[in-house]
């Protein structure tokens, strides 16, 4: 029978001068994790020459409880201990366990020993060393390794090491952050998106959502080539990007597209868009955030199965496509979402809090929407869901694609602004009778401005 007593009390240990008998009195593994797990700081007085007989335990969790538990002795003595265990253990997590242990000792002899893991193959470790090193940044050996490493390969300590170089105020404030121009409010642009977006000021937008024209799937879309109209997209959401403002949501509602066969004898192409324009995205600074899929019912996908259906033979199988994406991006910042919430008032964001029951998975089931003029609206409801999520009351919504304009509907019935840019006149009236309805005791009533009028409007705009 073992005669460890398993410790249930943290704080109870540090008193416990039975800890190392019972340590040493066991092998059951459970046990011993039971009692390394309980110890809070070292009892005065403890040998840790049994944790470091530990460091040779066969079960890696045990490894790893001893090195952390060493580390509490804050004692520059075991460093080269400790170090030399992080060289050769072979299990990853308590190696990354060691070296994270080196760095909580917080003392400047271990900054040679840290220094060494900058080099190290595993991302992770490198982090570690890196958190355990930045205490000790005014260090002029250290400030150089952290220099040396700007050429890292992997994203997320350039991340790590451009948020600490930034001089960018991380707490401050930014007056402008929660407010947008009243010239922008409800305005409704009847022109060309490539020449309109030119005229907005930067970082005056909240949020984009948008679906933009299909790749030659209706007749108001005609592009040279595929490649041509990535490059179309690409240039408004560059744009998109210089507009919105710090840290703050772009909503993009994609789906694969078909070009249909010519004849019998040559075979539909699709195109995955979202998919080919993703890489191009974080390219132009928009950080991935979501994919959600919006989902709708069965009977409301165009029937690809007629053939299969028949013949039932493998590989002519298709797929009755149900639903699209709404892919969410967000303006790379080193901010917290946190920050962007700080700009505003207090009683502004108990106003925007969500409330009652909502979606918690990344499919939404929303079924499509119908427009007598319209072609490819998207429902209200899944602009609503976009605009509760990703905005606070008072905020300025942007849809380059407006449409009939669905996302300025939307927006206005939760008290945030929308500023729409859309080509075909006949959508631009039926945007403007569906949005003049709901505007009429609006503070800011709709505005549709050409763009040569929209340009004098903008005329010596600031940002804002
Ligand atoms: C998929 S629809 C958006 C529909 C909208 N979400 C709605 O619910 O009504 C895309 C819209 O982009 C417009 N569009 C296409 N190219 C444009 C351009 N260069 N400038 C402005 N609008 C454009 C089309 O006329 C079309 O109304």
């Amino acid at each position: 029978m073992s005669t460890v007593k398993i410790i249930e009390d943290a704080s109870s240990v540090s008193n416990d001068v039975g800890l190392y008998d019972e340590l040493k009195a066991t092998n059951d593994i459970r046990r011993i994790e039971t009692a390394l797990s309980s110890i809070g700081r070292l009892p005065k007085d403890f040998d840790v020459t049994l944790l470091i007989s530990l460091l040779n335990h066969p079960s890696p969790n045990i490894r790893l409880l001893a090195v952390k538990n060493i580390g509490k002795a804050k004692n520059a003595e075991l460093l080269t201990t400790i170090s030399h265990y992080a060289k050769i253990e072979t299990n990853t997590i308590a190696r990354r366990e060691a070296v994270s242990t080196l760095g909580r000792m917080r003392i400047a002899e271990a900054i040679p020993i840290l220094i060494d893991f900058l080099k190290d193959n595993d991302a992770k470790i490198v982090l570690q060393a890196i958190r355990a090193l930045l205490p000790f940044k005014a260090n002029p050996d250290v400030a150089f390794a952290l220099n040396e490493l700007n050429q890292h390969p992997n994203e997320i300590i350039q991340s790590v090491l451009s948020k600490e170089t930034t001089n960018k105020l991380r707490n401050g404030k930014d007056k402008t952050h929660a407010k947008s121009s009243d010239l922008l409010k409800n305005v409704l642009v009847s022109g060309d998106v490539r020449e309109t977006i030119k005229e907005i000021p930067d970082e005056s937008i909240h949020l984009t959502f948008t679906s933009p024209p299909y790749y030659n799937a209706r007749d108001y879309s005609l592009y040279k080539s595929y490649e041509n109209y990535l490059e179309f997209l690409v240039s408004i959401f560059k744009e998109v990007h210089r507009i919105t403002k710090e840290g703050r949501f772009f909503v993009l509602n994609t789906s694969p597209v078909i070009i249909p066969r010519m004849s019998r004898s040559h075979s539909s192409k699709r195109y995955l868009i979202p998919f080919d324009i993703h890489p191009i995205l974080t390219k132009i600074g928009w950080e991935f955030i979501e994919d959600i899929i919006w989902l709708k019912p069965d009977p409301s996908a165009r029937n690809r199965n007629g053939g299969f259906f028949q013949h039932r033979k493998p590989l002519g199988y298709k797929a009755n496509s149900v639903s699209e994406y709404v892919l969410v991006y967000r303006k790379q910042t080193d901010k917290l979402i946190d920050w962007n919430m700080n700009q505003y008032e207090q009683d502004i964001i108990e106003q925007s809090k969500v409330p009652g029951d909502y979606e918690k998975t990344n499919v939404w089931k929303i079924a499509p929407s119908n427009d007598k003029i319209h072609p490819a609206t998207f429902p209200r409801e899944l602009a609503a869901r976009v605009i509760k999520f990703y905005s606070i009351k008072g905020d300025l919504v942007f849809d380059p694609f407006g449409g009939s304009g669905t996302v300025g509907q939307a927006a206005q019935i939760l008290n945030r602004y929308f500023l729409l840019t859309e080509q075909e006149n006949l959508y631009v009236e039926r945007a403007t009778e569906l949005l003049s309805a709901q505007s009429l005791l609006n503070e800011f009533p709709l505005t549709v401005y050409g763009t040569e009028a929209f340009r004098e409007l903008m005329k010596g705009q600031g940002q804002i």
